[in-house]
């Protein structure tokens, strides 16, 4: 017998962590991998891109939720997801990251338990543990919540050990396989050197920066926007800016009445060309939680333009500023940067391509165990 898992993608931070899970499982036979799409991401750039890019099937359920408040959004979530759970009775759900997808499918999922008189699906959580301690962040919440509903809690730095430990979370269900969406990072790396999009726009290896912007705290509120713009505004005399621009922050832009003529804005890209983008930049500026990572393992220095971090490891091994949105430190970090004196890093433990390997494995034990 086949057990299934149900894989939950939504957004598009999701799919790049999904994409080796679902490979790695495929190749166990007593396994059925089933991708579910929440759609939470529901534009072409923000969702089908990836699936090609990662050569992802289609999604074996796509849920259609789209936009709405956050409430709206996740109750429209677990009663989709509960009927797929009904139908398809699966051994395990398996969640990852950090966006309303992930928390909305794990309460289904534990709520669906209550009801089934054995003990499944079991939920793991990749990605587990990571905290930023700041309750104004969705994601925070998600976090916290997800990891709480999990029986099996992967992590991907050391630091996520304490907070879950701190939170009363048992050993025995943590984990420390390593970085997931660095294995989609290897495995896709040679593919980006083709992509054209340096030629597209322009660009030769160093001669730019990269910014990514969409956190309601940054661009919600016009006048940090503006703040944050003025910067960058500056900042753009030294060296030119691109700027792949969130639907979100487009909006808001939008209807702030704002204009970016300074930098280099082009639409959301896909997973790589936004790789190769990355890779050839002077630095990174972004308030993106993956792309601290990823840059991390590029050897590309980051600015954080956030107050706080939930991978710290990010900053104490690899090469991650967190800036805030203090516009002297902004400058002043890439300034350094610009006359060659950017920060180096190195690569943190278990981040090598393998960690679908190591949670596929324990998975596939827990299933054993449990049968
Ligand atoms: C979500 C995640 C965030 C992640 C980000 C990556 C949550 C709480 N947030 O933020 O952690 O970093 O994705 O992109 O889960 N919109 C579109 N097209 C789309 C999707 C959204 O235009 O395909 C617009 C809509 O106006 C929507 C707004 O973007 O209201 C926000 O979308 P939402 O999914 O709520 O959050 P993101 O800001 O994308």
């Amino acid at each position: 017998m086949r057990h299934k898992i149900l894989i939950v993608v939504g957004a598009r931070p999701n799919f790049m962590k999904a994409a080796p899970l679902f490979i790695e499982f495929k190749k166990y036979k007593n396994i059925r991998p089933l991708l579910v799409h929440t759609g939470q991401h529901y534009d072409r750039n923000l969702s089908k891109v990836f699936l090609d890019d990662l050569k992802l099937p289609k999604p074996h359920f796509s849920l259609g939720i789209g936009s709405g408040t956050h409430s709206v959004q996740s109750g429209k979530m677990m009663i989709a997801f509960e009927k797929i759970l009904v139908k398809q009775d699966p051994r395990a759900v398996m969640v990852v990251g950090d966006v309303n997808s992930t928390l909305a499918c794990a309460l289904a999922a534990v709520k669906y338990r209550c009801t089934r008189q054995y003990y499944r699906p079991f939920i793991a959580h990749v990605e587990a543990g990571l905290r930023s301690f700041d309750w104004h962040m969705p994601e925070e919440i998600n976090r916290r919540l997800s990891d709480s509903l999990s029986d099996l809690l992967f992590i991907t730095e050391p630091s996520a050990y304490h907070n879950l430990l701190n939170e009363g979370i048992a050993k025995n269900r943590i984990f420390y396989v390593g970085n997931i969406m660095i294995d989609s990072l290897f495995q896709f790396r040679d593919q980006a050197e083709k992509s054209k999009i340096l030629a597209r726009l322009q660009l030769g290896k160093n001669n730019y920066a990269v910014l990514t912007m969409h956190r309601p705290r940054n661009v919600d509120d016009r006048q940090d926007l503006k703040n944050i713009l003025s910067v960058l505004q500056k900042l753009s005399h030294s060296i030119p800016i691109i700027f792949p621009i969130h639907p979100r922050t487009q909006k808001m832009l939008h209807s702030h009445r704002i204009h970016i003529d300074f930098l280099k804005t082009v639409a959301p890209l896909g997973y790589l060309d936004f790789l190769k983008l990355m890779m050839n930049a002077k630095f990174v500026l972004t308030d993106s939680g993956g792309i601290q990572e990823e840059t991390t393992v590029l050897n590309v220095p980051c600015l954080t333009l956030r107050e706080n971090t939930e991978r710290p490891i990010t900053v104490s091994l690899g090469t991650n500023i967190v800036v805030g949105k203090d516009s002297r430190k902004i400058m002043r970090e890439a300034e350094k940067i610009l006359r060659g004196r950017g920060k180096r890093g190195r690569i943190p433990k278990f981040w090598d391509g393998q960690t679908s390997h190591r949670i596929c494995r324990i998975v596939h034990k827990y299933l054993k165990a449990h049968c």
